[in-house]
């Protein structure tokens, strides 16, 4: 071996301590993830030669670990047991990485790996922090608008949105300039649900304004995503306002052309009549109140 002073054992060890790497890791909840710790230098590793621990990083929780001949086992904590697991395969290459499966909020800890090799005096030859990040996607924000009545002074608007991780934030914005409101309009309330995931409710107090459309961004910064749902009220409709309706301004062209199209299709429909009994040599004569008819048919009955 090369290692035959306490001396040089020490610098490789410090050596070593200097080069541990801390990394960061982001996994979805319900996935599985690696968590790497491997030996930097291309090696082959005699299994009964070697001491593997993962634990949570200042804590004595243990995650898995191996140790020759099997001498041991089933110190896990409950919560990694059966999802913890180490490759025997790998680890002769040098590669103490642990796979981590379906990921929960709790797991969002540092774990350290540490590997002790029996033929240096139980010398450790590798440490290494990872830091799992957690995240859930939250799903799309939901505005509703309680049916308010008329007389009120006040919009509320509230927004939910469900199984999120890490605790959202939360912003309302004035649809018609695309402007943020005032934080001190809103006030949510984060809670963790029984999946240990969060649900946020936001309730946005304004003073009532026509056809007032605001958006609610709910903001994962883990994920560096913002997801908006978008809103609109009507001050008369009692509906459960919460997907757009068309402006009253709107509505009144609408209604406009709406009559005009149904004038002019009562008049064709009348016409058609018409024509048809004009070709039947206008015999109903007694057709009521249609002036302009008469003349067709009168029109047609000469042709
Ligand atoms: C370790 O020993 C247990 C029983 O003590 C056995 O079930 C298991 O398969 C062994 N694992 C390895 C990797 O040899
Ligand atoms: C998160 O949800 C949004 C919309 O619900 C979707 O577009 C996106 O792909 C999702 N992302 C992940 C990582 O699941
Ligand atoms: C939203 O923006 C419009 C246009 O800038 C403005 O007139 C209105 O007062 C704003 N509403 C609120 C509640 O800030
Ligand atoms: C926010 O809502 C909670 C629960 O409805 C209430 O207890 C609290 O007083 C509200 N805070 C503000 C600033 O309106
Ligand atoms: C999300 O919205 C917030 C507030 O408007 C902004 O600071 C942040 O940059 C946005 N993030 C992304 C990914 O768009």
């Amino acid at each position: 071996m090369l290692l035959r002073s306490p001396g040089l054992l020490l610098l490789l060890l410090s050596g070593l301590r200097a080069a541990t790497q801390e990394k960061e890791v982001r996994a979805m909840v319900g996935s599985t993830v690696e968590l790497k710790c491997i030996y930097p230098e291309e090696n082959s590793f005699d299994l009964n030669d070697l001491y593997v621990y993962w634990q949570i990083s200042g804590s004595n929780t243990v995650v898995t670990y191996y140790l020759p001949k099997n001498s041991s086992a089933g110190h896990e904590n409950n919560h990694y047991k059966n999802r913890a697991h180490l490759s025997l395969d790998s680890m002769k290459q040098g590669d103490f990485s642990l796979s981590l499966q379906n990921v929960t909020p709790q797991d969002a800890q540092k774990f350290n790996c540490l590997v002790f090799r029996e033929s240096l005096q139980l010398g450790k030859i590798l440490e290494m922090e990872v830091s799992l990040h957690v995240a859930a996607n939250y799903s799309l924000p939901v505005i509703s608008t309680p049916s308010s009545e008329s007389r009120d002074p006040e919009l509320t608007f509230t927004c939910r949105s469900t199984n999120g991780y890490p605790r959202p934030n939360v912003y309302w914005i004035n649809e018609t300039d695309n402007s943020p409101l005032d934080k001190a309009l809103q006030n949510d309330t984060v809670s963790l649900n029984s999946q240990g995931l969060y649900d946020v409710v936001s309730i946005l107090r304004i003073p009532w304004t026509p056809n007032m459309n605001v958006g609610c961004c709910v903001e994962n910064v883990l994920l560096h995503q913002n997801l908006t749902g978008r809103s609109q009220t009507e001050r008369s409709s009692g509906t459960e306002g919460r997907i757009t309706e068309t402006p009253d301004s709107l509505q009144k062209e609408d209604n406009v052309v709406i009559f005009i199209t149904l004038a002019l299709l009562l008049v064709s429909v009348i016409v058609a009549v018409v024509i048809y009994m004009g070709k039947s040599k206008c015999p109903h004569r007694n057709y009521t109140g249609a002036q302009a008819a008469t003349v067709v048919c009168e029109l047609t009955g000469r042709g």
